[in-house]
């Protein structure tokens, strides 16, 4: 069992940003089986083998979505960010940066200051 998750000693971490740096590590882990189970079923010829590993794959889907969806009820700015990218038409990244800008975190990765990751301008921000 790996601790991979922490790159903070994890007894100095609260309870809830250990519960928070699991979750994201089982959101990678979805993602990482639905591209391996993509592969799988773009090779495979077997039906029934086929009908396996597709079924597989949307229980993935379904782990990556819920997953998503936690760490997004813990997080109010990621929240308002992915709900101005998820489920919308047109340029992803148009509604990315719309999205940032709209959560008052400015354009191409916010913070506002030149050279800036954004990451300063959300702390307290739900964690
Ligand atoms: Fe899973």
């Amino acid at each position: 069992m790996g601790f991979d998750q922490y790159h903070e000693p994890p007894e100095e971490l609260p309870a809830r940003t250990r519960t928070f740096a699991r979750l994201c590590a089982s959101l990678t882990e979805e993602a990482e089986a639905i591209g391996w189970y993509e592969q799988r079923l773009a090779v495979e010829q077997d039906p029934e083998a086929l009908a396996v590993m597709r079924n597989a794959q949307t229980e993935e889907f379904k782990h990556f979505a819920m997953d998503l969806e936690f760490l997004l009820r813990r997080t109010p700015v990621w929240r308002e960010i992915a709900r101005g990218v998820l489920f919308q038409e047109g340029d992803i990244v148009e509604a990315g940066e719309e999205a940032e800008e709209g959560a008052g975190l400015g354009g191409s990765g916010g913070g506002g200051q030149p050279g800036s990751l954004g990451i300063g301008s959300l702390k307290g921000a739900g964690l």
